[in-house]
């Protein structure tokens, strides 16, 4: 899999189904989006163009919003999400660090880029989630790993990637 075909296949019944149930004036624009995004884990482009046809809402007017609010992001996601804290705390404590090393096991060397190209994870940044004791912290599909510096943060990624089957594209993989 590549990037290019990560986008998701959008179904325009649900779609109109959240149309239907949030409304389709402006007040709609943030709940229509984040319905998007829970279900598709981003907005695909084909479903915003669905809710500007069916909608009193323009595509500036959502573009605007969707580029606005740091909780949507309009590029696809990998199967797998990895949070990484970059709150004081964790930033203070390794938080690049352990970026780098992700970034480097899934082979993602582009900085403009956030998912291996196989489509298996995706690494985001996130603000402070609260357990700054435990600094630095990430998170893979939930589960909060606390303390993980650079070599720890790798060996927890090769655990999850076994354990879900996932192949990671990265030079320090070939060491999992
Ligand atoms: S700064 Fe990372 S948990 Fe607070």
């Amino acid at each position: 899999m590549t990037l290019q075909n990560m986008e998701a296949i959008v179904d325009p019944n649900l779609v109109h189904q959240w149309i239907t149930a949030i409304g389709s004036d402006s007040s709609a624009v943030v709940p229509i989006l984040q319905a998007i995004q829970r279900h598709y884990g981003y907005l695909p482009r084909k479903a915003m163009d669905l809710v500007v046809v069916h909608t009193g809402i323009n595509a500036s007017q959502l573009y605007g919003v969707a580029t606005f609010y740091a909780q949507f992001r309009l590029k696809p996601v990998g199967r797998h999400m990895i949070k990484v804290c970059h709150g004081t705390a964790c930033h203070v404590q390794g938080a690049d660090r352990l970026n780098t090393s992700l970034r480097h096991a899934l082979g993602i060397s582009n900085p403009e880029h956030d998912t291996a190209s196989n489509g298996s994870y995706t690494v985001e940044n996130v603000a402070c989630i609260g357990c700054c004791s435990l600094a630095p912290v990430m998170v893979i599909d939930g589960q909060a790993f606390p303390n993980v510096k650079g070599a720890d943060a790798q060996r927890q990624l090769f655990k999850h990637a076994r354990e879900n089957n996932e192949i990671l594209a990265g030079q320090d993989a070939e060491n999992q």
